[in-house]
C-alpha cells in the first residue's frame, strides 16, 4: 500500500500517489479552499489525476459559477458524479424535495442517494481517492490519518493535519481563486439547503445540518465506499 513520503509536501504526496495508482486514483473536489490547494497542485504540475465533483443537484449557485470559472481558467475537465435517476425520483415522489429537514433518517437518505451512492459506484472501479478533509473538522475525522484504507480503497488526505489558518495562508500565498460563499460568511462548502453562513462565535461545522443535534457528516467519509455502502 502507498505510504506517505513526506510529512508536509503535498506535491510529493500526490506525485507518489499518482505513480503508485496511475489511472486508478481520483481527486474528489468540492471546490472548498482546502480542495483548491489540492486542485491547484494537480493542475499546475500536470499530475494527470482525474478530478471529480459530486453534483448533488442542490449545490449553491455560487459554487456552480465557481466550478465554471476555475475549470475555464485552469483549462481542466471536471467530471460530475450525479444521483441515480430512479432512486432520486422515487425519493422525491415519496418524501418531497425538502425531506432532509423532517428527520435525520430522511436527511441521511438524501445524502446517500445524492452523494454516497454515486461516489461509492465510482470507487468500486478505482483503487484510491484523494480528499481535502482535516482532522479538526469533525469528531470522526480526528481519527483519520494522511493515508488510510477502507473496504480495500485507499484514501489519501494530504491536508489532514492542517489548521484552517494554514489553509488560508496557503490560499493567499498561491493567490488561489476563492468561492464567493466564503465572503458571505460560509466556512464550509456543501449543499445550499443544508449549509449556512456562521455567526461569529460558531465553529466551522456549525453551518452544516444546523437543525440537527450532533451529526456533522453526510456519510462519504464514514461509509464503506466502493463495495456497496
Ligand atoms: S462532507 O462530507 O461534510 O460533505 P466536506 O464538505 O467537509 O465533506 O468536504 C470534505 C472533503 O470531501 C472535500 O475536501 C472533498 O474531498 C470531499 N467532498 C465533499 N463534498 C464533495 C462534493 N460535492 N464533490 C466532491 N468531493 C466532495
Ligand atoms: Fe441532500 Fe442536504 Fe445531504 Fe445535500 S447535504 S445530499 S441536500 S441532505
Amino acid at each position: 500500500m502507498f505510504t506517505d513520503v513526506d510529512g508536509g509536501n503535498i506535491l510529493r504526496t500526490l506525485s507518489e500517489a499518482k505513480k503508485t495508482y496511475g489511472n486508478d486514483i481520483v481527486f474528489l473536489c468540492s471546490f472548498s479552499n482546502e480542495d483548491m490547494i489540492i486542485f491547484d497542485t494537480i493542475c499546475r504540475n500536470d499530475l494527470d489525476i482525474d478530478i471529480y465533483t459530486i453534483d448533488t443537484g442542490r449545490l449553491n449557485q455560487e459554487t456552480y459559477e465557481f466550478i465554471d470559472q476555475v475549470s475555464r481558467d485552469y483549462g481542466v475537465r471536471i467530471n460530475y458524479l450525479v444521483p441515480d435517476a430512479d432512486a432520486l425520483s422515487s425519493m422525491l415522489a415519496n418524501h418531497g424535495p425538502q425531506s432532509f429537514y423532517e428527520s435525520v433518517e430522511k436527511r441521511k437518505l438524501c445524502c446517500k442517494i445524492r452523494k454516497v451512492d454515486p461516489l461509492s459506484k465510482l470507487l468500486s472501479n478505482k483503487k484510491a481517492w484523494i480528499t481535502g478533509i482535516r482532522s479538526e473538522q469533525t469528531i470522526e475525522r480526528k481519527n483519520s490519518s494522511k493515508v488510510e484504507i477502507n473496504n480495500g480503497i485507499v484514501k489519501i488526505n494530504p491536508l489532514i493535519d492542517w489548521t484552517y489558518q494554514m489553509v488560508l495562508k496557503e490560499v493567499e500565498k498561491r493567490k488561489l481563486p476563492v468561492n464567493k460563499l466564503y465572503k458571505m460568511g460560509y466556512r464550509s462548502i456543501g449543499c445550499e439547503p443544508c449549509t449556512r453562513p456562521l455567526y461569529p462565535e460558531e465553529s466551522e461545522r456549525d453551518g452544516r445540518w444546523w437543525w440537527e443535534g450532533s451529526s456533522k457528516e453526510c456519510g462519504i467519509h464514514t461509509s464503506n465506499l466502493g463495495g456497496g455502502s
